[in-house]
């Protein structure tokens, strides 16, 4: 299949990046404050899971099929929908957790396995604003910084402040929902002056070089990524451990999720963000897209991968006939945010 060979590739540059072994670089954090919640990342990951929904009327009336389990009580305060740039997002409050939520989608478009290729060329290609030696992928940030998402979520995170104070901020995400979730994370910790807003995401790539990954813990430190098993995905854009000042470096810290003989590890890697008894112990050889797509037992894909836009389109579509005709119920205020669909529309529907 074409999809095997394709990942093969992949799998050969990675081998190329990484035949040699070099000094690890440290990124400081502070070990103390380290805490991994189980029971957190299960509920996190159904969020992560549930923001790939295409349905929309399901997902702002939180009944779609993975709108249940530990995320029931949640409290949708804003869907937000880029169907130009396939993206989704949603902000809300869940009660269990006292916190915020905000949950960013992956925008793989037509193809998965074309977006896993074209990580292996991203460029370190943007000097993130206001960190000296900064570097990221300028697709990956402006996805989150000049898209609708920036000014949607920030303004839905202030507007559940004001409603319930100084709560817990979380921002999650999957794979590329990942990338955007951490720039998210920054922005908000960043503009609110917070130092504990908190981050996990799954299977994201890596997003910039080892001077970004080093500021990001110092304004981020409640950040975990989990890693499943054999996922190709963080692996990516490579790292090239003789290099670690010019290549891409993950910031802690990582959580990876793997089965050995038979029992599920995990693993709590160290401070450094490139932990080399974590994932990347693995062979390069050995990894694979599929455990991309399952996180801690759940379903991490769209429902329809191949074609997004049309069916946001669709959905788009009757979603606002189901607005329009008060099929809706909720009892509070729900901000609807969608760009780029048959019309544009910014509204507060009750
Ligand atoms: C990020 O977005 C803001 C507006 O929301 C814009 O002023 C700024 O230039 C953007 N940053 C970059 C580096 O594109
Ligand atoms: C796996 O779990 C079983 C039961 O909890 C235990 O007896 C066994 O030692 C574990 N194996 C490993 C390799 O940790």
């Amino acid at each position: 299949m074409g999809r095997w060979r394709r990942v093969s590739v992949v799998a050969l540059v990675l081998l190329l990046f990484s035949a040699c072994h070099g000094r690890e670089l440290f990124v400081k954090n502070h070990e103390q404050s380290f805490i991994y919640d189980h029971t957190l990342a299960k509920t996190l990951v159904e969020y992560a899971s549930a923001v790939y929904m295409t349905d929309l009327t399901a997902l702002y009336t939180w009944t779609c099929s993975r709108c249940n389990d530990l995320t029931q009580d949640f409290e949708m305060r804003s869907l937000i929908v880029d169907v130009e740039n396939c993206l989704q997002a949603f902000v809300g409050v869940a009660h269990n957790l006292n916190a915020i939520i905000v949950a960013i989608r992956g925008t793989q478009e037509n193809s998965v396995q074309n977006w896993i290729k074209d990580l292996v060329w991203k460029q370190l290609d943007l000097s993130y604003p206001n960190m000296p030696n900064a570097k990221v992928h300028s697709g990956f940030f402006s996805s989150y910084n000049n898209t609708i998402l920036r000014l949607a979520i920030t303004s839905a995170v202030h507007k559940a402040r004001e409603t319930y104070g100084d709560i817990n901020i979380i921002v999650t995400g999957h794979s590329m929902g990942g990338a955007m979730a951490t720039f998210c994370a920054l922005d908000l910790a960043i503009n609110l002056g917070r130092d504990d807003v908190q981050l996990m995401t799954f299977g994201q790539p890596r997003v910039g070089n080892a001077a970004f990954a080093s500021c990001f813990a110092k304004y981020v430190p409640n950040t975990i990524r989990l890693v499943h098993g054999h996922d190709i995905v963080p692996h990516l854009p490579p790292y090239i451990s003789f290099l670690p000042h010019l290549t891409y470096h993950h910031f802690p810290r990582e959580v990876w999720v793997h089965d050995s003989e038979g029992n599920t590890t995990e693993q709590i890697c160290d401070a450094s963000g490139e932990d080399p008894n974590c994932c990347r112990c693995l062979s390069i050889l050995s990894l694979s897209i599929q455990d991309h797509f399952t996180y801690l037992g759940v379903d991490m894909e769209a429902d329809d991968w191949s074609t997004c836009r049309i069916i946001t389109a669709q959905s788009v579509e009757r979603f606002q006939k189901d607005l329009a005709s008060n099929i809706i119920m909720k009892n509070h205020d729900v901000d609807v945010s969608i760009v780029g669909g048959s019309e544009d529309r910014r509204n507060s529907f009750r």
